[in-house]
């Protein structure tokens, strides 16, 4: 197959919209990382997504639409909450999840009977749901298991030859995936992923925000989980990552130096000085900064060569609990603590 690459104007998006409709692939660029779209509504699309991506067919997809009215024709029943979240929140990066309608066939929703649904901003991605008259079933359109592609460059990488058609949006401004969420009950969001809206963000709108343990730690590949993404090691670049947990910089320094190896790199805040003897990259001094240069750095860091990267700690209060996570997730929760 010969993927086409297009530049987001109205012909492209035309083009792009109807080969969503007649059941083709479209990656596309979101306000958080680029989609693999499909027709959420048609099972075989469906699982040429899944096949695409090589992702196990118990992962659920992320349900997009354009206008919130959108929710009645995805989700059977629409708790109070979720009104109230989509009116503070979409569009945007937040997805929730919602007991599905028939009209969303099983393959979509990974075998459950809740769909993940959001409301994306970047107007590529809403130009693209409204021209192909369609709610799009997307996950991030990278291969399973490789970091989320934040350029249409990096789409191709992964996915040329296996899709119709890649709408570019050039490089996307959030950087980590949407926050997913779930309610226990009528007042309680839980976080199942956590993303640029925090549970400090959402806090207001409820009594209570729980985040899953999932998010904090490595959960067994036969566990029940709340998020079946949760369980599979992801985001991972062919180097070995490794978090370093020290007390200051000269004491990530003094490590690093002692356990250098060939093409040993490391990923610094900006502020950090330079390491003298070792290359480094940077991502940021900010939550923000850091959620838009992470999958970026990965794969710039696996095409410099990098074997191992030493990575200086985000934190987990805020926005910033997204870096972390994706992190440790790529790091298969492993940290180095000195
Ligand atoms: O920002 C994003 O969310 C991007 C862009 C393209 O919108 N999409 C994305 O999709 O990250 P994906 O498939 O890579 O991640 C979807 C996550 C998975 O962790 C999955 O387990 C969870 O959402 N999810 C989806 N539907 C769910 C459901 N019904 N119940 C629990 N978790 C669900
Ligand atoms: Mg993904």
């Amino acid at each position: 197959m010969n993927t086409l690459f297009l530049d987001f104007n109205e012909d492209n998006i035309r083009i792009a919209g109807d080969l969503i409709a007649s059941g083709q692939l479209v990656a596309f660029p979101t306000e958080t990382v680029y989609g693999l779209g499909a027709d959420a509504r048609n099972a075989q699309a469906v699982h040429s997504v899944f096949d695409a991506k090589g992702r196990p067919a118990d992962n659920p997809l992320i349900v997009h639409i354009a206008a919130s009215a959108q929710i009645y024709e995805i989700a059977s029943r629409v708790p109070e909450i979720a009104l109230r979240l989509a009116g503070a929140f979409w569009p945007g990066p937040l997805t929730m999840v919602l007991p599905k309608q028939d009209s969303i066939p099983m393959v979509t929703s990974g075998g459950l009977d809740t769909v993940g649904i959001r409301m994306p901003s970047h107007p590529v991605a809403k130009a693209l749901i409204e021209s192909s008259g369609c709610p799009i079933a997307a996950p991030s359109a990278n291969r399973s298991g490789r970091p989320s592609p934040t350029t249409a460059e990096h789409v191709m990488e992964d996915m040329d030859g296996r899709i119709a058609a890649v709408l570019d949006g050039g490089l996307c401004e959030g950087g980590v995936e949407s926050t997913v969420i779930c309610f226990d009950d009528a007042e309680t969001i839980h976080i199942l992923r956590p993303g640029l809206i925090s549970a400090e963000d959402l806090a207001p709108y409820c009594k209570r925000v729980y985040v899953d343990p999932a998010v904090y730690s490595q959960i067994a590949p036969d566990a029940r989980v709340a998020s079946p993404g949760m369980k599979y090691k992801h985001y991972a670049p062919k180097a070995k990552i490794l978090p370093v947990d020290a007390p200051d910089f000269e004491s990530f320094v003094s490590y690093v130096q002692s356990h250098q190896q060939e093409n040993t790199w490391c990923l610094l805040y900006d502020s950090d000085p330079e390491i003298p003897g070792i290359p480094c990259m940077r991502y940021g001094d900010t939550g923000r900064e850091q959620a838009h240069y992470l999958f970026l750095r990965f794969r710039q860091l696996d095409e410099a060569g990098a074997a191992v990267v030493y990575v200086r700690m985000p934190r987990q209060s805020g926005a910033d609990l997204s870096v972390y996570n994706r992190l440790m997730r790529a790091a298969g929760f492993e940290v180095i603590t000195v």
